[in-house]
């Protein structure tokens, strides 16, 4: 301060729309979106989720009208999930192996109808297949098997590749699962097959809506806390990202996504890579609440969550709200 006027004034900049667009340090784009979509069995199936106001799983003639309308949007990229049938979920999860499963058909679906306008990135681990609602193999005692399970990953990954996945996205948290894939995919003919790792998932509360989505969360007895990682660590993060890394991981994941910011910055600033975040179902939900209790105004806090995580360091966020924010940017 000099007399009575600071010579800075910070606020100066922010004084004007145009001043305030020429200093914006951080955007956001419809390029920056995930879109996860869950996909159902038959023709012209809606089905709404009611613990994901707003989100639907679709069949997969749907579903291709989704990946039509993310195209048109500017969307680069879709997350599949499939609600498998009852009836086909088993002890082993031995659907998730078959060349005809509800994924692959949306993928092939995709795949035909957009080719390379749109990504698709795909979801490894067992829960929508399995019995039990376990990412993987239990044994008699529950307990989720790392290496046999690992093993069933990786036929996983190759069907999901054999019917056109551009991205395999290993969700489940076992131990060297990616370089097992890697190899897998390489010794395969699949060799720019991208591996999107989810490489800190933690064992969160934040899960239940997908698991609703996925029909899973009747199944599940227990939790996932054997492999998901404990929300109180954060230098295990690194090495769980350095390790998928090493491994041949192409980017790396944080999951979920606002309460795990500080996680996304230390894995850009300690390395450098593309860093993706998933803004998860519990997330989505509660911006829902919040709008539908009058708590705050549904484009706003939107934009500003988004923002947020490109702002922490992330080359891109998976969120249910992709489509919406997309209309919003374009
Ligand atoms: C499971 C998986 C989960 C999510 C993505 N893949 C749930 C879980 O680990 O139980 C959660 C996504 C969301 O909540 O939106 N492999």
């Amino acid at each position: 301060m000099t007399g009575i006027y600071p010579l800075t004034r910070l606020r100066r900049t922010r004084a004007s729309a145009w001043s305030r667009n020429l200093h914006r340090e951080t955007v956001l784009t419809p390029a920056d979106l995930i879109w996860p979509l869950f996909v159902t069995e038959g023709t012209g199936v809606e089905e709404p989720i009611a613990s994901l106001p707003g989100v639907s799983r679709w069949s997969v003639d749907l579903i291709v009208a989704r990946a039509k309308e993310a195209v048109a949007l500017g969307i680069p990229c879709l997350a599949l999930f499939p609600n498998t049938q009852p009836d086909r979920r088993s002890e082993d999860g031995k659907e998730a192996l078959n060349p005809d499963n509800l994924m692959c058909r949306a993928i092939r679906a995709i795949k035909q109808a957009c080719g390379d306008d749109i990504g698709v990135l795909t979801d490894v681990a067992l829960d929508p297949y399995t019995s039990h609602g376990q990412d993987g193999l239990v044994d008699a005692a529950g307990y989720v098997l790392n290496d046999a399970t690992v093993e069933v990953l990786v036929g996983q990954s190759l069907n999901q590749a054999a019917a056109g996945a551009d991205v395999i996205a290993p969700s489940d948290m076992m131990d060297g699962r990616i370089s097992a894939i890697r190899e897998a995919l390489e010794s395969s003919g699949h060799p720019n097959v991208q591996i999107m790792s989810y490489a800190a998932k933690y064992a969160s509360a934040f899960y239940g809506p997908f698991r609703d989505a996925v029909g899973s969360r009747g199944l599940l007895k227990g939790d996932k806390k054997t492999y998901q990682m404990d929300p109180a660590n954060a230098e295990e993060a690194l090495r769980e990202v350095e390790l998928d890394l090493a491994e041949g991981a192409d980017s790396v994941m944080v999951k979920p996504g606002l309460p795990y910011l500080d996680i996304v910055r230390r894995v850009k600033d300690a390395f450098e890579v593309p860093v993706f975040a998933y803004q998860v179902s519990g997330e989505y939900a509660m911006i829902e609440a919040a709008v539908a209790a009058g708590a705050g105004e549904r484009d706003a806090l939107v934009l500003e969550t988004l923002m947020s995580f490109k702002r922490a360091g992330c080359s891109g966020v998976l969120t249910y709200h992709a489509a919406h924010a997309a209309k919003l940017l374009g």
